[in-house]
């Protein structure tokens, strides 16, 4: 079990997924530059930067904490949050309820432990300025923090939400608080505006590696993600909680405490994101800090996305796959489901299904626009079963030789979108494209006889394979 931020820089150096970046380096676009470069060392594989000595400041950064598929898969093994996160699929087989219910018992010890605040063992700061906070790419408006742990409870019913926002700097004491309207910190401002109050709002910045993979994870709302967080960890996530406001990890590196009030807002960006684009201003809440504490010896995280490839590609696919059971579960005809990084997760999203019925494509197609956050997916294509959906080369021979546009092709306006796509008229609104790449039958009113896919058979493609084999020695 790894403890801490420091503990887990421990576990990556030992594994040689850590570069230590000695000498000066500027937090302005400098430290942006050395994560770039490692990213474009090996995708899915790329290595941790910790920057020791950062111009100008007594705290050292570490970025590109999740480059690594095989890290991430390590933190996951053994613990129970496949089960926990396809349960409709587990409860399936009985052969699988026996995990299911050591995932259900798993998920009930890993509550939360509450510990007094531990504060008194920080540093209190003067304000922002003492954190080495990126200034990310040339054109962004300021100085963002990238990778804030955002915690709120909601004003009615006190249910913790965890949710990785940017946060760019306004001045020393206020920043943005960039949480879309459909995630879950919006949705308790919203309830607050509803009862006239302010949020009180408590951010973690650096905490162990469970916290923060369980912060980004598209949890269904009101799902405690330090419960999850446990789940992964394998024992419960220890919170303090300090004052009025919500409780953070007890093993944060720097903890901010504040307040946002629902009904104020200021233009936020822009910010150089992971679309590849800079965003595009837009008014979003203000987070009023009222204090900052530190660890005596603190490390600042961040991350820094981009014109893919990033690490928020690794985290993407990685956790997209695990969380494939739950969606699997309800549409038991989905064979295969893949984000292309290049789709920017949220404007791309193909499909394989095993069809049985006709019009089972749109099927597909809907539970997908009907999933928690899957629900901003732009263009939906969905393939038989014999298209390899992960190699792009198969899906182009497929969309050029299975759909007639005019049948196949379909677009529904105005739907929910994804608040960073700067190609929709409006924020967060805009319109779906729909492809049914598969082939289509005469119970789809498709009258022609689909032609057959050419192929040898099987046996002889491997007795040749074998004769090849033995020419080429
Ligand atoms: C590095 C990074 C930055 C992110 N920035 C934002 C952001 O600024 N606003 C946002 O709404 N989501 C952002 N996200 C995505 C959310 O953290 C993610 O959707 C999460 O599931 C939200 O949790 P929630 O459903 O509890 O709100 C970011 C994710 C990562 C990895």
């Amino acid at each position: 079990m790894i403890k801490d931020l420091p503990d887990y820089l421990a576990y990556l150096e030992k594994r040689n997924r850590l570069l230590r970046v000695q000498g000066n380096v500027s937090a302005d676009l400098e430290i942006t530059a050395f994560t770039d470069r490692a990213n474009r060392e090996k995708r899915y594989e790329s290595k941790s930067l910790f920057f020791t000595s950062v111009d100008g400041y007594d705290i050292p950064v570490v970025t590109n904490l999740f480059g690594s598929t095989n890290t991430l898969r390590e933190l996951f093994q053994g613990s129970y949050a496949t089960e926990i996160l396809g349960n409709m699929h587990a409860f399936k087989s009985q052969r699988k309820a026996p995990s299911l219910l050591k995932g259900a018992k798993m998920f009930m010890s890993a509550k939360p432990k509450a510990v007094p605040s531990q504060l008194s063992k920080y540093r209190k700061l003067k304000d922002l300025g003492d954190l080495p906070i990126l200034k990310v790419w040339p054109n962004d408006a300021g100085r963002f923090i990238t990778l804030p742990l955002v915690i709120t409870e909601s004003p009615r019913d006190g249910t913790v939400n965890v949710g990785i926002y940017r946060m760019q700097v306004f001045d020393n004491t206020l920043t943005g608080m960039h949480w879309q309207s459909q995630k879950g910190g919006a949705i308790h401002a919203s309830e607050a505006k509803e009862l006239g109050k302010t949020l009180n709002v408590a951010v973690a910045v650096g905490t162990d590696p469970y916290n923060i993979v369980s912060a980004i994870t598209p949890l269904p709302i009101g799902m405690n993600e330090f419960s999850f967080s446990g789940v992964i960890r394998g024992s419960s996530t220890v919170l303090m909680k300090n004052g009025k406001y919500p409780a953070v990890p007890a093993n944060s590196e720097i903890v901010i405490n504040g307040w946002v009030n629902p009904s104020e807002t200021r233009m936020e960006g822009p910010f150089g994101d992971h679309t590849g684009y800079y965003s595009i201003p837009e008014k979003y809440p203000v987070f009023h800090i009222d204090a900052i504490y530190a660890k005596k010896k603190p490390i600042y995280s961040a991350s820094v996305v981009g014109f893919p490839w990033h690490e928020d590609a690794v985290i993407g696919q990685f956790l997209f796959d695990f969380l494939k059971p739950a969606l699997k579960s309800m549409n038991e005809s989905i064979t295969d489901i893949y984000l292309p990084p290049e789709g920017i997760f949220t404007n791309m999203c193909f499909v394989s299904i095993k069809k049985r019925f006709p019009g089972e494509a749109k099927k597909a197609m809907f539970s997908v626009l009907g999933m928690g956050q899957l629900s901003f997916t732009k263009i939906i294509a969905v393939f038989d079963d014999d298209i390899n959906i992960r190699d792009l080369s198969q899906v182009m021979w497929a969309l050029a030789t299975r759909i007639d546009p005019q049948r196949d092709v379909q677009i529904i306006q105005d739907a929910t979108a994804d608040s960073l796509d700067h190609t929709t008229d409006m924020p967060a609104f805009g319109s779906k494209m729909l492809i049914d790449a598969t082939k289509k039958t005469r119970e789809e009113g498709y009258k022609r006889e689909w032609p057959a896919t050419i192929g040898l058979p099987k046996d002889l493609v491997k007795e040749v394979e074998r004769k090849w084999e033995s020419l080429r020695k």
